[in-house]
């Protein structure tokens, strides 16, 4: 894949040379994300950050990735905000932007939107979440935390067990990792949900079609042998109320208890965060906090490094990111 002046949008524009390429230069970027070496390379480029979601991870860490490549970055955060609520188009709110930016990455809540904005934006877009659809990056960071955390334990990817749990059917997180994950080999799938939450349709002919084995259940039980829990909130806010929410709260819980009951020892825990920690939800309790295997700050930091390689690779500098290295 040439990355230079491509938008991200899906992980279905991936193989896995350029996921391994993408995560060879997120691996250099380790020492500017820790503060131990500091470039210039991006001196003059500007980040268009719009946000029409809430977020915290993503659109801080875009923003901390593009700063650390030392480029600015310019925020628009919810729809209020922007003319979009006066009435102007997507294709216009594009074509005007991309003329202050170098780049742009968004998150809409409308399913297909940052794709239909890429049309009219002269600059590469990278899509930080659009409705239930996907989420490219956070696909990509928590692909590359597993690759991480199941090298540590001495495990590849190809022929991993994950099982994901919670809101399925909404949250895009497990759509896009799922199509990352179905370009491995044997990689079995427990799909963990109430069934009206359950995998879109769509995803699991991905799986199928590519020759994974996958289970659909409502409930762990027994002793479930995954190498990575991936737990999920219930996204609130892609029901028709809260209420309609409410009655799926608090059914996918995960806590020391379970772990210890349900997974074997070292089973990577992940989520890709936000975990609602209201009572009534809290499907990863704090009690897991302390174990080693909790892998979900470091799975948020490597956003960081995810980001920074994906706009290194957009803007054409991955072989210059040393040149301009400055003190630090
Ligand atoms: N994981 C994720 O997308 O978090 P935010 O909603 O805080 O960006």
């Amino acid at each position: 894949m040439n990355f230079t002046g491509s938008n991200i949008l899906s992980v279905n524009q991936f193989d896995r040379d350029s996921i391994d390429y993408i995560f060879a230069v997120a691996d250099k970027m380790q020492p500017y994300a820790r503060r131990k070496k500091r470039t210039k390379v991006l001196d003059g480029a500007i980040l268009g950050n719009l946000f029409f979601e809430p977020s915290t991870r993503t659109r801080v860490s875009f923003g901390t990735a593009f700063n650390l490549l030392g480029g600015e970055v310019r925020e628009t955060t919810g729809m209020e905000s922007s003319a979009i609520a006066k009435g102007e188009s997507l294709y216009d709110t594009a074509r005007v932007l991309s003329s202050y930016s170098d780049v742009i990455a968004m998150r809409h809540p409308k399913a297909g939107s940052v794709s239909e904005f890429s049309q009219g934006s002269r600059v590469p877009v990278i899509n930080g979440g659009d409705g239930a659809n996907e989420h490219p990056t956070q696909a990509l960071l928590d692909l590359y935390t597993i690759q991480k955390e199941l090298a540590y334990h001495g495990q590849g990817i190809d022929g991993m067990h994950i099982c994901m749990i919670g809101d399925l059917k909404y949250g895009r997180t497990v759509h896009s990792l799922s199509k990352l994950l179905a370009m491995y080999k044997n990689v079995r799938f427990t799909l963990i949900s109430p069934l009206e939450l359950s995998m879109p349709a769509g995803v699991l002919d991905t799986l199928e079609n590519s020759g994974h084995r996958y289970t659909v259940t409502e409930k762990v039980d027994g002793l479930v042998d995954a190498d990575i829990v991936y737990q999920t909130r219930i996204q609130q806010e892609r029901f028709a109320s809260p209420e309609d929410a409410d009655q799926y709260r608090g059914k996918f819980r995960l806590n020391q208890e379970i772990y210890t009951k349900h997974y074997k020892p070292n089973t990577v825990i992940m989520h890709p965060l936000p975990r609602d920690s209201r009572s009534e939800a809290n499907e990863l309790d704090n009690d897991l906090n302390q174990n080693p295997n909790l892998a979900i700050f470091r799975q948020a930091d490597n956003g960081v490094l995810i980001r920074m390689a994906l706009f290194a690779l957009t803007l054409g500098v991955v072989d210059q990111v040393d040149k301009f290295e400055c003190e630090v």
